[in-house]
């Protein structure tokens, strides 16, 4: 198991920032975490982590990298990592120490004084309060096992969340769901006396809500009615910026229209919308919770944060490059050489989600081709295993302009749509998605 390392990122806790050190162990909640130090750097808490063995089968060390801006520590017998920052430093410069998810497994561990990787042997040699937040199955949770190690815990000064009660990914029902990263939060702040700011935590950009919201929405009778209530879609939209250095970036012109107005459909449709944006300058749809993000890297952890979702359309046009380095200071012209740009392949978000533990239950790409659409397009499905293929041609002036030529592509085979207006061509797609996996029922 490796580090995820990027030697710039390692950073240095400033001695006024309130920090804490988040152990993710690997359980189905392990996503949450991301969203849990969303809320933490929001609130100016200095987030580092490390991941036992088998968090890395639920969240990426990429993600929670790019959320900390710090390394990501995992292998306790990483000789550079010991030679930087050893595990007794990583136990005692913290100010709090939080296991989240807490799994039944690592409660074990800490109730016995077991020591086996990093994780646990942080655990064993802090001087630090810990804060673990339990989540497991409910049946793993009544266990007289683990009620005694809890009561232990507890004895030994440990604090320990009560977790919530609920459906479980495991489709059984009680106690042991992980409680809303935003509790946490506050738990965490508690614990810090660091105080709490409600204005801070919705991690949200500014909502612009049109004046007449449901105006172009005639259709829809009460929320609940729509075919897709309750229903959370994801979106990624717009270009991704890839910084070479402070003032200059590698971008595309992806205007973030199309997926604007799915993401204004889906939600006139009832569902929960995510919409994760590159740059752009377009107003936040109505009723959408909305989360700017500049490069490739933070859109793939934004997305994984927003899991899970049970439709995924995206739509963004990734940079398939970023710069090897991002240079700290303006690069500066050398006589007549130009400076040389090495570029390194960012990852693949969809491909990735397509992988995913919590993959949507419908994943859809877009795919610009400027020939041979539909093979393109089919070949794309494949490679990037996704449901539906959204091809459209760009060889005119469809990247930031208002209208677009679709063909909508799936295992079944093809169906080329007319020239029309972006968000005609948004709405279309929402009533194919809510055939799919909407609630159509007459109610
Ligand atoms: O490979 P290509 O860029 O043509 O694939 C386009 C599709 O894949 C789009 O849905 C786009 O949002 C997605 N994509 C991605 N991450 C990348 C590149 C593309 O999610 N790095």
């Amino acid at each position: 198991m490796l580090p995820f390392q990027r030697g710039c990122w390692q950073r240095t806790f400033m001695a006024e920032e309130k920090s804490i050190l988040l152990i993710v162990a690997g359980g189905i909640a392990a996503y949450k975490s991301l969203e849990l130090v969303r809320l933490l750097r929001r609130q100016g808490i200095a987030v580092r982590a490390v991941m036992t063995g088998s968090a890395h089968e639920f969240v990426t060390p990429l993600s929670l990298g790019v959320l900390t801006e710090d390394e990501v520590y995992g292998d306790m017998f990483n000789l550079k990592e010991e030679r930087e920052i050893g595990h007794i430093q990583l136990s005692r410069e913290a100010d709090l120490i939080v296991v989240c998810p807490a799994t039944a497994n690592i409660l074990a561990k800490m109730a016995s004084g077991i020591a086996d990787d990093l994780a646990t042997t942080i655990l064993l040699a802090t001087d630090k309060p810990v804060l673990a937040v339990p989540a497991m199955n409910v049946r793993m949770w009544g266990h007289a096992a683990t009620q005694r190690n809890l009561k232990q815990l507890r004895s030994d000064g440990i604090h320990v969340m009560q977790p919530d009660e609920g459906g479980m990914a495991c489709g059984e029902f009680g106690p042991g769901r992980l409680p809303e990263p935003l509790d946490i939060a506050k738990q965490i702040c508690d614990l810090l006396s660091h105080p709490f700011d409600t204005a801070l935590s919705s991690g949200r950009a500014p909502t612009t809500i049109a004046a007449a919201p449901l105006e172009a929405q005639p259709d829809f009778a009460p929320p609940e009615h729509r075919p897709l209530y309750g229903k959370h879609v994801l979106i990624t939209a717009g270009p991704t910026r890839e910084a070479i250095d402070p003032v200059r970036y590698i971008a595309n012109r992806s205007s973030g229209r199309q997926g604007f107005a799915i993401a204004q459909a889906a939600a006139d449709a009832g569902a929960e919308v995510t919409l994760i944006a590159g740059p752009v300058h377009l107003a936040t749809p109505a009723g959408v919770i909305r989360i700017d993000v500049e490069s490739a890297l933070e859109m793939q952890a934004a997305v994984e944060a927003a899991l899970p979702a049970d439709a995924a359309i995206m739509v963004a046009a990734v940079a398939d490059w970023r710069a090897a380095t991002n240079a700290e200071q303006k690069i500066k012209k050398k006589g007549d050489t130009p400076a040389p740009l090495q570029l390194v392949e960012n990852p693949d978000i969809l491909a990735g989600l397509a992988k995913h533990k919590t993959r949507p239950e419908l994943l859809i790409g877009f795919a610009a081709e400027t020939e041979k659409i539909v093979e393109h397009a089919t070949a794309k499905l494949a490679k990037k295993g996704c449901d539906w293929i959204v091809a459209n041609d760009v060889s005119g002036d469809v990247m930031g302009g208002t209208h677009n030529a679709v063909t909508l592509v799936t295992a079944e085979g093809h169906d080329a749509w007319d020239d029309a207006p972006k968000d005609a061509v948004a709405r279309k797609l929402i009533e194919k998605i809510v055939e799919k996996i909407g609630d159509t029922d007459e109610r």
